[in-house]
């Protein structure tokens, strides 16, 4: 067993809806990713880049495969996570996973600050003070931390998303398209901040993005096609 996976999903088909509505957007994956990796995913609209991503979150699964057809498997950090239960699962990816959405997925009435621990309040975790003003600082934010979600410029809003998905220092950072809402510099600061963090905490980052100038920022590049991942 190699212990530097962080992940690796094979069979992986992922299809919404029947007959004349049905869509595959998953035809067939397999891959993995090492530990400490900066991993972009790019592919066209539709390719079924979320689609993949919600799957290695642990908030979507793939298709299930009866008879003798070959079993998808998802492993994050060797975890067979397709055999969890929904505590389980919830609890795991609460700990072990930061998420970072195109439409920062504030909440309105709460404080950047407290937006930020909100993934520590759910695992019933105090915030380490200390902790938290570092990483608002190198987001350059902390002069953010009383200010309401609609008080901030679109930049704020995203380095904020960043730091939520950062406080509990989790394993694997899942990113779909941050930056898709950000200008030029703002989406390329953000993306000097994923890779920063991958450095400094060997934390393993997947983004989605359909820029290929922002893929550049990445270790590797996945590309995926109308639903097939390659390479
Ligand atoms: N919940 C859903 N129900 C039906 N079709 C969906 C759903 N989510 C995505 N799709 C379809 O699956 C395909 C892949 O979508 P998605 O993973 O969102 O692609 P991407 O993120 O690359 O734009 C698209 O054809 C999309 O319309
Ligand atoms: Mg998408």
């Amino acid at each position: 067993m190699d212990q530097e996976i962080m992940i690796n999903v094979q069979n992986i088909k992922r299809t919404y809806g029947k007959g004349h509505g049905k869509t595959e957007a998953l035809k067939n994956c397999s891959f993995s990713i090492r530990k400490g990796e900066f991993v972009a995913i790019v592919g066209k609209s539709g390719s079924g880049k979320s689609t993949l991503l919600r799957i290695l979150g642990t908030i979507d699964r793939p298709d299930q495969v009866y008879g003798t057809g070959e079993k998808p498997v998802v492993e994050i950090e060797h975890k067979d996570v397709l055999k969890l239960g929904d505590a389980e699962l919830s609890a795991f990816r609460r700990r072990r996973i930061g998420f970072i959405f195109q439409d920062y997925n504030l909440f309105p009435e709460f404080t950047a600050a407290e937006n930020i621990i909100l993934p520590l309040h759910l695992d019933k975790k105090e915030a380490d003070k200390q902790r938290l003003k570092v990483l608002m600082e190198s987001l350059g934010i902390y002069e953010c931390r009383d200010k309401f979600p609609q008080e901030m410029s679109g930049g704020e809003q995203q380095r904020t998303a960043v730091a939520r998905a950062l406080i509990h220092e989790p394993a694997l950072v899942l990113a779909d398209e941050p930056t898709g809402n950000l200008d030029m510099e703002n989406a390329l600061e953000v993306a000097v901040l994923l890779k920063k963090a991958v450095q400094n905490y060997k934390q393993t980052i997947v983004m989605v993005t359909h820029d290929r100038q922002m893929a550049e920022y990445a270790d590797r590049i996945i590309s995926i096609e109308d639903g097939v991942v390659r390479i």
